[in-house]
């Protein structure tokens, strides 16, 4: 299972960077605005740092903001000549599919965003999107089943043979990347907060202070 980062802050993408298990980053307008880039010059200059800082091969979605098939196109275009990491991210619209199956035909690699029904995903896949991104996040939110709906996908997806990478997004916390994992995810977009969690076990720290005690009680 690949891990990705879900951010646009680029101390948070070095840290996980540097840890060495970065496989690829996830970006939105909203993350975009929370680091306060805005302007389509620095918009595009972000994402060329984002898939510099990563290196090659490690995969960047970049989100339109357009809601209409030309739009999406002439925007897509222009995020996917950036770096050749990018890939463009296009929300689960009737546009949003015309402009996935068309960027399919060109060969523009895609990520179908907010996506949150099983239908959804078989429209995504049908279209050629390279990943397909339930939110689970949001769906537990209003009290649903977000991993549910992850081993939904996967079982039609193995049912059908279709080759969309299953991108588990909105994940919250270090669990929901542990049941991703289970219930097949090929992909999982987090926060550094919840990569991090993963780390945390209370017999690790017991472990290690006994050992570095004992070690001392015969070294000094
Ligand atoms: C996915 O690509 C989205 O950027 C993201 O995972 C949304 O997460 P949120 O529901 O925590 O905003």
């Amino acid at each position: 299972m690949l891990f990705f980062i879900d951010t646009a802050n680029l101390d948070h993408i070095r840290e996980a960077a540097e840890l060495g298990i970065l496989d690829g980053v996830t970006t939105n307008p909203s993350l975009m605005a929370k680091e306060g880039i805005s302007g389509e010059k620095e918009i595009l200059k972000h994402y060329r740092t984002i898939c510099e800082i990563v290196g090659e091969g490690r995969d960047v979605s970049a989100e339109v903001i357009s809601t209409d098939f030309n739009g999406m196109v002439a925007e897509g275009k222009k995020l996917a000549e950036v770096h050749e990491n990018i890939v463009v991210k296009v929300p689960m619209i009737k546009d949003g599919v015309k402009a996935i199956a068309h960027f399919t035909e060109i060969g523009i690699r895609t990520n179908c965003t907010l996506v949150f029904s099983a239908g959804q995903a078989i429209l995504a896949a049908k279209a050629g999107a390279t990943y397909v991104s339930p939110f689970i996040g949001r769906i537990d939110d209003i009290s649903w089943d977000g991993m549910q709906l992850i081993e939904d996908i996967y079982k039609i997806y193995d049912i059908t043979g279709y080759e969309t990478a299953i991108l588990a997004a909105s994940i919250r916390n270090p669990l929901h990347i542990v049941q991703a994992a289970k219930a097949g995810a090929d992909v999982v977009t987090c926060p550094l907060s919840a990569i991090l969690g993963l780390l945390n076990h209370p017999l690790t720290d017991i472990g290690l202070e006994k050992f570095l005690a004992d070690y001392k009680k015969v070294n000094g």
